[in-house]
């Protein structure tokens, strides 16, 4: 089997982690199908729940097993499902965070309205974790620049960039679902992959994901300079994940300093990066002016990001979708991709 570094094998995700060994790789992060009957065609997505849970439960013992006593274990799904992952990993390695990932679906009957996918995040060994604070950019009324949260009294104190990332990402979209759209059925935004990494990781570091799909996690992991190993059982998602990470280069960077870019924004810095950053940005003074005046990048226009799947997607919307979209999006921080849903 493949498990070379920098490639994407086509297998199922148990063979392929059984192949790797003990403690050897620093971020793990799964994004497996959610047993919602979905439409595939390599597998079942509608197994009996103790099915899907044992199932689960394998591959999230060999996650933790491969991953390095430094590193992390990511896992995104709908909480109900988290709930019986958090039975195995609360004994086997230690609970960090329920990231709420905000994103509307649809109710199913006598239920709230589910708002938010989960991201579980554990350490391997809590004592020995590799984590670095991450930040994002300021949200801002879109007519008049004021920043939208209120800070009070506490003007010159707010950080140039924008605040500390929270335990509740609002800020980062998932990517809808047009009729046509469905070549991706389930991609994961490029810069919510990129925060994790971000955080998690150093340059040269290992990402492992054993659902690669159209291979967001290798594509954020090339572009951030790190390294990536994982596995799809579908043979397409093999190649579309292939196409997508070699249309990408190890680029998202400013200065000296890695950083989420997403179209002509950045999506997220690493707070121990702002020394090096803000030379590239010019801040207002006094600090409080922040609160209607944004920090500007010095030199022009940021890169956008070379996509292939975002373009490709893009060259297939007729232009009334492509304005519809663009509406949809139009309130948010950054502007997210313009393609596929999730599940
Ligand atoms: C939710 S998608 C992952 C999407 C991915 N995060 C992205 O952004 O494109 C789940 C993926 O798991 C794959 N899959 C399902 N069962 C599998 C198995 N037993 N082993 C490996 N991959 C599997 C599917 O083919 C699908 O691509």
């Amino acid at each position: 089997m493949n498990l070379n570094l920098n490639q994407i094998a086509h297998a199922d995700c148990l063979e392929y982690l059984r192949g790797i060994p003990d403690e050897s790789v620093d971020v793990t992060f799964a994004d497996p199908p959610f047993n919602l009957k979905k439409k595939y065609n390599s597998y079942w997505d509608n197994l009996e729940v103790s099915q899907y849970v044992d199932w689960c439960h394998e591959w999230v013992r060999e996650l933790v097993r491969v991953t390095k006593p430094t590193g992390s274990i990511f896992v995104h799904n709908i909480p109900k499902w988290l709930s019986y992952y958090c039975q195995v990993l609360n004994e086997i390695a230690d609970f960090r965070h329920w990231i709420a990932w905000e994103a509307t679906s649809t109710p199913l009957g006598k239920t709230l309205l589910p708002t938010h996918y989960g991201i579980l995040f554990y350490a391997k060994d809590d004592s020995q974790l590799k984590f670095y604070d991450v930040r994002y950019p300021h949200h801002r009324c879109r007519k008049c620049n004021t920043l939208r949260k209120d800070y009070g009294g506490k003007k010159n104190r707010l950080h140039p960039f924008g605040p500390i990332v929270s335990d509740v990402w609002t800020d980062l979209h998932r990517i809808r679902h047009r009729t046509r759209r469905d070549r991706h059925p389930c991609q994961l935004p490029i810069p919510l992959m990129e925060r994790i990494i971000l955080m998690s990781t150093d340059e040269g570091d290992v990402v492992l994901d054993p659902f690669m799909g159209t291979g967001t996690t290798a594509v954020a992991a090339k572009r951030l300079g790190r390294n990536f190993m994982g596995t799809d059982i579908d043979p397409n998602y093999v190649q579309i994940a292939t196409e997508h990470v070699e249309s990408v280069q190890p680029t998202s960077k400013i200065g000296d300093a890695w950083v989420s870019l997403y179209l002509d924004q950045v999506a997220t810095i690493r707070n121990t990066d702002w020394d090096e950053l803000q030379n590239h940005f010019e801040v207002p003074e006094p600090v409080a002016a922040i609160d209607k005046i944004s920090i500007v990048y010095r030199h022009g226009k940021l890169k956008a990001i070379e996509d292939a799947v975002y373009l490709e997607e893009r060259k297939n919307l007729t232009q009334r979708e492509l304005d519809l979209l663009d509406a949809e999006n139009a309130d948010s921080p950054h502007k997210p991709a313009k393609s596929v849903d999730i599940k």
